[in-house]
């Protein structure tokens, strides 16, 4: 990965440091973008694996129009989205909401689908004074970490994924006391189960990252649940340490946009008294391996 700043013929790229993360100027979002400048932009993802796009006010139709520039919309299960607009989630949480903050906990988007959304990209409308952040985890660089000996032995094993923890009949929204602006659909449609390599390869870059998602990883296929609580607990504390995590800051009307292929995420709380609202679309992805 690069870590200077570079500038191309329409996009400036500006990495963090780490190499994961990078800030894109030079584009205008609500505008279709030209072939090149829209080959850039994607290999710039494929570089940094989290990319942001300040000052990028968008309506729902120029939303729409710049995820299907990426690829196809992913489906969306167990959230109602926005009235006339099934492709986008309002993920909203009002000043007097006691309800904790929605995607609280490290996770790849719907990890427990056959074919988990390649990328997600969230548009902010309202950002708080203070806290809202977004926690991102470079799967890629936690799992090159690893000694040979811990990458062998990860290799070829097989996590099992379900939505049941939060989104079954008797997961977390389906016993929450508290009121929540956003409509959430429990289902028993949750507490299906999908099988994903524990490690997988981008289909990109070619570069192996851990896939594995604290909210939805139930266990591992052939270990009994101590041994995979402890494997997986091991993997969750690795990935998630301070070196891979790089803490995104917002302002209104950024477009941000993560790779669930090679990232957790975790949105953090800390604005308890002031609106948070940000508009939310998936691409679809592929089946790992
Ligand atoms: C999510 O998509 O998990 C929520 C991210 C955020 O609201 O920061």
């Amino acid at each position: 990965m690069s870590q200077t700043a570079t500038r191309t013929s329409r996009i400036h790229v500006k990495p963090n440091e780490s190499g994961f993360g990078a800030e894109i100027t030079g584009l205008d979002l609500s505008q279709p973008l030209p072939p090149d400048a829209l080959a850039e932009l994607k290999q710039a993802w494929a570089d940094h694996a989290v990319v942001w796009f300040p000052d990028q006010p968008l309506t729902h139709d120029q939303l729409e129009a710049f995820t299907l520039q990426i690829g196809p919309f992913g489906q969306d299960p167990f959230i109602a989205p926005m009235e006339g607009r099934p492709h986008i989630l309002e993920l909203r949480r009002e000043p007097d909401e006691k309800a904790r903050n929605f995607g609280a906990g490290w996770h790849s988007d719907w990890s427990f689908q056959e074919a988990p959304p390649a990328a997600t990209i969230l548009h902010s409308k309202i950002v708080p004074p203070v806290g809202g952040d977004t926690l991102y985890a470079d799967c890629t660089r936690a799992y090159e970490a690893l000694s040979p000996v811990m990458k062998r032995l990860l290799e070829g094993l097989v996590a099992i994924h379900s939505a049941a923890l939060p989104y079954g009949t008797k997961g977390v929204f389906a016993q929450e006391k508290e009121a929540r602006t956003m409509k959430i659909i429990v289902s028993e449609e949750a507490e299906k189960t999908c099988p994903h390599p524990l490690v997988r390869t981008h289909p990109v870059t070619g570069r192996k990252a851990l896939f594995v998602s604290p909210v939805y990883t139930v266990g591992i296929e052939g270990m009994t649940q101590q041994e995979s609580a402890a494997l997986l607990g091991f993997i969750y504390k690795h990935v998630t340490s301070e070196e891979f995590v790089y803490r995104h800051r917002w302002q209104p009307d950024m477009l941000t946009m993560w790779d669930n292929r090679c990232t957790l995420h975790f949105a953090d709380g800390g604005y308890d008294g002031h609106l948070r609202v940000m508009h939310r679309t998936t691409v679809a992805g592929d089946v790992p391996h």
